[in-house]
């Protein structure tokens, strides 16, 4: 008997599945940029100094869009430090990571990187230390094909076509404490609006996104949305949305939960935006960029020494290593990206390499997929179509952090055009295996193509420099379709995605 039950609905769609959902991030921190994607010297290296080995797997992991420079460090950045001949770049200090920033990889070093990975630029620009004048200068220097001071500076430099980047950040959680310039709403919300306005003098269509909260547990969520929509709502696309996870005191049942407060995020943002648009009498809509989210041991990191008194480049900084329950808990967070692909139309992974990533790498040495790379790159490769709202019974459990939360959760994707769907679930129960029928009689579908599982008898089982492929995922022989009902049995903390034909 099934103990779980899901009905997919092909008239219950949720929106299209948007690629930039499958995001991530390439901050200036620790070893993301430098001894990360960037090695010369490598033997993989190419002649810009990009690792290709770290290429590959960017690739199989399907990242879309890419967030870059920063996060926290953007805040501090002098973007023209970053361009021109490297030899006359200066080293510089970054503030928000205390660590030496030789500028080596800047725009155009990273706009031929992403040609390499097939992946879209999100720029952010600085308004911590900076503001107007410097964003429209660098929309110039990137943008503006040629004839203009900026732009021929970036044709001297070597990039003669423009780099037409759509979306830009306009700054970085500057509702932290921790940001260097960081603001009051008020503030914020004006220099946002004045900056995207004069954005969008030089290029209507760019697609710009407003700092949301850097979490829910901010003292600020929600009014902060609400005052800085208030001042920017018509000049911008996108409010950001940043959410990290981690398990604290070793209470697995709450951190497997974690998406009930993802969702509990995307619905206040929603509702606040939406407000706001009603109050304007606004015509348009402003939807979410969860341009950071992840799974990051945060506690750990301010505890320790990572960041200390020394200046040094490229610091082993966020350097988490993650087990199976952490890839559980980012499928989960995936699942209810797409679930929400109506409003969250842009997400990112924070981040793509070394620094709470996916991808890590040794210098001199070997490139490895952590346990979390799984359910990112089974997701992006599968998920096609529409997302599907699935109907889902399944039994609860009490978490001590959001109360009651399902068993099992769920989503599923559906592409008419290759009469293909995939369903992507999880099980958060600790001690029991689940048995699953999902109803896909509306697909005509008698076919499994693939039906994939993470899972260990250890939950905090990990890939590590000494152990690089300890865990990975199996096939799910348990998987059948008969009569148009698709069972599954799903083991006990385990992410399973099937697809199905
Ligand atoms: O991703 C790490 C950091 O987390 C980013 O720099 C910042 O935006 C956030 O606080």
């Amino acid at each position: 008997m099934p103990d779980s039950t899901i009905i997919l609905d092909r008239g219950r769609t949720v929106g299209p599945v948007r690629s930039r959902t499958f995001g991530s991030f390439v901050e200036h921190l620790g070893r993301c940029v430098y001894d990360g994607i960037y090695e010369p010297g490598h033997p993989t290296a190419n002649e810009d100094g990009f690792r290709l080995d770290v290429v590959e797997l960017v690739k199989e992991l399907g990242s879309t869009t890419i967030r870059y420079p920063g996060g926290n460090f953007v805040s501090g950045f002098r973007w023209e430090d970053s361009v021109g001949p490297r030899e006359q770049r200066p080293v510089r200090r970054d503030l928000a990571w205390h660590s030496l920033e030789t500028n080596q990889v800047g725009l155009d070093e990273f706009s031929r990187w992403l040609k390499l990975t097939g992946s879209e630029l999100m720029l952010a620009v600085n308004l911590g230390t900076r503001g107007i004048q410097a964003a429209l200068d660098l929309l110039e220097y990137a943008n503006h094909p040629a004839g203009t001071a900026l732009s021929d500076q970036r044709i001297a430099n070597g990039t003669t076509e423009p780099h037409d980047i759509r979306m830009w950040c306009l700054g970085n959680e500057m509702d932290g404490p921790w940001q260097t310039g960081y603001m009051t709403a008020d503030d914020y919300g004006k220099l946002a609006a004045r900056t995207a306005a004069a954005m969008k003098m030089a290029d209507k269509d760019l697609e710009l996104v407003v700092c949301g909260s850097s979490g829910s547990g901010m003292p600020t969520f929600g009014e902060w949305e609400r005052t800085v929509l208030e001042h920017s709502y018509e000049h911008v696309d996108y409010v950001s949305a940043h959410a990290y996870y981690q398990e604290r005191g070793g209470d697995l049942g709450s951190f497997l939960a974690s998406s009930v407060d993802m969702q509990y995020f995307i619905d206040t943002v929603v509702a606040t935006a939406d407000h706001v648009g009603y109050k304007l009498k606004s015509k348009k809509k402003v939807n979410i960029s969860f341009d950071e989210w992840n799974i990051w041991y945060l506690d750990e990191h301010q505890a320790s020494d990572e960041v200390n008194d020394e200046w040094r480049y490229a610091p082993r900084q966020l350097e988490d290593v993650y087990s199976v329950a952490d890839a559980v808990v980012l499928g989960n967070l995936l699942i209810t990206l797409l679930k929400n692909s109506d409003r969250v139309t842009s997400a990112s992974l924070a981040q793509l390499v070394n620094v709470i990533a996916p991808i890590m790498t040794e210098p001199g040495g070997g490139v490895w997929r952590q346990t979390t790379f799984f359910p990112f790159s089974v997701t992006s490769r599968l998920a096609k179509g529409v997302v599907l709202r699935p109907v889902i019974d399944s039994p609860k459990y009490e978490t001590a952090v959001h109360g009651e939360a399902d068993l099992v959760d769920s989503v599923a994707t559906y592409d008419d055009e290759s009469a293909s769907g995939a369903v992507f679930l999880v099980n958060r129960d600790q001690t029991e295996s689940r048995t699953v029928t999902i109803d896909v009689s509306q697909f005509a579908a008698s076919r499994i193509d693939e039906a994939v599982t993470l899972a260990d008898d250890d939950v905090y089982a990990k890939n590590t420099i000494d152990n690089q492929t300890r865990v990975g995922l199996v096939s799910n022989d348990s998987a059948s379709i008969v009569d148009g009902q698709l069972t599954v049995v799903l083991p006990p903390v385990s992410w399973t995605a099937i697809a199905f034909a």
